[in-house]
């Protein structure tokens, strides 16, 4: 696509139009468009359903009880290609490498489209922090630490709510397949936004982030590099190693931890957000993923290796000490008390979003261990309200992964089609069946008659 010829130069330089059209133009790219597959072949191919884009993107800011809806997983869909355009990807074998896509994914004027309507989206869906997460100081060095030791010690205290989850679904394979997924949208090129901050000179500072950046890419080993342990684990798994091959099945939250570390590592004016919020990531990872290890150990009974969760529970001890001890103690006596709201912003802010991706995750696992339940209750509910829409659609036609802001109850009427809740679930639902979908859940379909007409109703 010529991006050139679709913006013309009056409209380049007027104001909020301008981020209108750079925000249209931008979601129109080929690599975001309307897919064939729930998975992607290549890691240009981002499906993420231009259509939903409207104007609140551009001139609201999400609040805290709007995470469900369909635009905050539409606006972290574009910022983490926005993100992404800044980093070098090319496929693994067997996924063809196609030039013209590569060059479309990377061409300059679209780019900058992304560029410009960055600090817009990151506005939308992170504003709410600000009233969230309260730092009222006043901070010095001493009540620092005693803060972020007591929530690190915290931690390190409490049971692991992932391990109980995912041991206890009815289908604890199922479960950990899920949770891997949607770690594979960060883990995959881990450490990315990190490598952000270790260009420039910030004196010894970059030299103590660039040892951690180091450990991360595994000091020029590629069997070494955490991403590529990450991979190996997927393949154990009997699942994809590929980029963002799930990339439809990443939920907002998920995409909004990945999104957090470029945003404040982009923006370089919040540095010391993000040494704060490496410094909570790095930190509690050594205690997690011990939990995150048995998990996996228990549910597919040793046939898994977890040297991705073991390498972390190792190193990350010394991540969280270098992070405190070589960045941030030292910066704290050098640039004085104004950087401790930063840092502890950074934190809290991570930990908030960390405590947010949890919840949704287990309640998707909950989703999909009751999906018989919700099947029922879709046959109780069907003909006692008035559909708020009817929709037809022809064999193959997909819709791609999204959400809803209510409780929805989805109904076949003629026709059927695969209804997808994840990689590992899916039903096929034939004309007088139905389910309920919960607010939030991420769900796509795909009709397999020659057509389908299904209608939908808020409850
Ligand atoms: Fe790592
Ligand atoms: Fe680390
Ligand atoms: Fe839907």
């Amino acid at each position: 696509m010529l991006w050139t010829t679709k913006l013309t130069r009056e409209s380049a330089y007027d104001g909020s139009n301008a981020a209108a059209e750079a925000l249209a133009l931008y979601a129109q790219a080929d690599a975001f468009a309307q897919p064939s597959s729930f998975y992607t072949s290549s890691p240009y191919r981002r499906p993420s359903r231009p259509q939903d884009i409207n104007d609140s993107l551009l001139t609201e800011s999400l609040k805290s009880n709007q995470l469900s809806s369909s635009h905050h997983l539409l606006a972290q869909r574009l910022l983490l290609n926005i993100y992404e355009q800044d980093l070098v990807f090319l496929p693994k074998p067997p996924m063809a490498f196609n030039l013209k896509e590569f060059k479309d994914f990377y061409e300059p004027q679209h780019v900058a489209f992304g560029k410009k309507i960055r600090p817009v989206l990151e506005n939308y869906v992170y504003g709410w922090l600000k009233e969230e997460v309260h730092i009222n100081g006043p901070w010095e060095l001493e009540s620092f630490l005693a803060h972020t030791d007591k929530v690190l010690e915290d931690v390190a205290q409490s049971d692991s709510r992932l391990f109980q989850v995912l041991t206890t679904s009815r289908d604890p394979q199922r479960a950990a397949k899920f949770f891997m997924t949607q770690c594979a949208g960060d883990f995959l090129s881990e450490a990315s936004a990190m490598a952000r901050n270790v260009l420039g000179n910030c004196g010894v500072y970059t030299s103590e982030l660039f040892k951690i950046l180091i450990d991360e890419y595994g000091y020029g080993v590629d069997k070494k590099k955490h991403s590529t342990i990450f991979e190996d684990m997927l393949k154990a798994m009997g699942m994809s190693h590929h980029v963002h091959y799930y990339w439809q099945f990443y939920t907002a939250s998920s995409l909004s931890l990945t999104n957090y570390f470029h945003y404040v590592s982009a923006n370089h004016g919040e540095l010391f957000r993000y040494i704060g919020a490496m410094y909570y990531t790095e930190a509690t990872l050594a205690l997690t993923t011990k939990h995150q290890s048995r998990a996996i150990r228990t549910i597919f009974d040793n046939t898994v290796p977890t040297e991705y969760f073991d390498e972390h529970s190792h190193i990350d001890v010394h991540h969280g000490r270098m992070a405190l001890k070589r960045l941030i103690i030292p910066m704290i006596e050098q640039f004085g008390n104004t950087i401790i709201p930063d840092l502890i912003r950074g934190f809290e802010e991570f930990k908030l979003l960390q405590d947010i991706a949890d919840e949704e995750l287990y309640a998707h696992i909950k989703w999909h261990d009751e999906l018989d339940e919700h099947r029922a209750r879709a046959a109780e509910l069907h003909g006692k309200r008035n559909v708020d829409m009817r929709i037809t659609e022809s064999e193959n036609e997909l819709s791609v992964l999204h959400t809803h802001s209510n409780d929805e109850l989805f109904w076949v009427e003629s026709g059927e089609l695969d209804f997808v809740m994840s990689p590992e679930l899916s039903v096929r639902l034939k004309a007088g069946e139905g389910i309920v979908i919960p607010k939030g859940m991420i769900h796509g379909t795909c009709v397999t008659s020659k057509t389908c007409t299904y209608t939908v109703t808020a409850i």
